[in-house]
């Protein structure tokens, strides 16, 4: 199975985004999250698929099945990598919009979202009214269910939790997971990181990095460190 390493392309605008990417003389994984497709819209896809990039497009859909299947139609024309869908939208939203993407283009990887990391149990129970005797983990595996039996290829998550999804979902259900840190630095607003050793331990398949190498000096050295400590080279 393909491990790599995704860049989180955090900028407010193409010519930062592409400025960055002007470190890079090889072809690396990148995520677009809402902040700079919103600004940039399609042109930017086009502009980072021109120099050879994948693309993790990050919108984190969520709406009626008709609606998502419709939007994954057509972000199927940017021929983008890995998509993703918020799995509270539901099994009809989920497998009717991986079966379109992947009919569109058979070599997608359709992520569901579980918790965000942003959520706590308290708000899980008092806002999301997810049952009281339900707690994070127990609700990351529930949601994780419902993402494979929609045919989702895999969902983000902490890399704490991939040995539990590994081993109730099978090793081929995919993991991508932010939250990574080089022990050395500082852990910005990341709570519960992990390092790119511990996440290949832990089985992640992808991790998903962005600060560590954007604010580095050195982008394209910071990328190749966390990249030989993540595949073990
Ligand atoms: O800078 P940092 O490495 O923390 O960036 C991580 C990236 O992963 C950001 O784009 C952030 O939005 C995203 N992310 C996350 N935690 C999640 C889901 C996505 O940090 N649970």
């Amino acid at each position: 199975m393909a491990k790599d390493v995704i860049v989180a392309l955090d900028f407010d605008s193409k010519e930062k985004a592409l400025a960055f990417l002007d470190n890079f003389n090889e072809e690396i994984y990148v995520k677009v999250g809402m902040e700079l497709f919103y600004k940039e819209g399609p042109e930017i896809i086009k502009e980072i698929k021109k120099r050879g990039h994948k693309i993790f497009l990050d919108l984190k859909l969520h709406d009626i099945p008709n609606t998502v299947e419709s939007a994954t139609k057509s972000l199927m024309n940017l021929d983008v990598d890995m998509i993703n869908y918020h799995i509270a939208g539901g099994e009809e939203m989920l497998s009717r919009s991986t079966k379109s993407a992947k009919e569109l283009n058979k070599n997608i990887i359709t992520l569901g979202i579980t918790m965000l990391t942003s959520t706590s149990e308290e708000m899980m129970h008092e806002d999301i009214l997810i049952k009281d005797n339900l707690n994070i983990e127990d609700t990351v595996l529930s949601y994780a269910k419902t993402g494979k039996k929609s045919n989702l290829s895999g969902v983000v998550c902490s890399a704490l939790e991939v040995p539990k999804i590994k081993s109730e979902l099978g090793e081929e259900f995919l993991t991508v997971t932010p939250g990574i840190r080089l022990q050395s630095l500082n852990n910005d607003d990341q709570k519960r990181v992990v390092t790119p050793i511990d996440a290949r331990k832990l089985g992640s398949d992808y991790i998903v990095v962005g600060r560590p190498i954007t604010k580095s000096e050195t982008p394209f050295e910071s990328y190749c460190e966390i990249k030989k400590m993540f595949l073990g080279e």
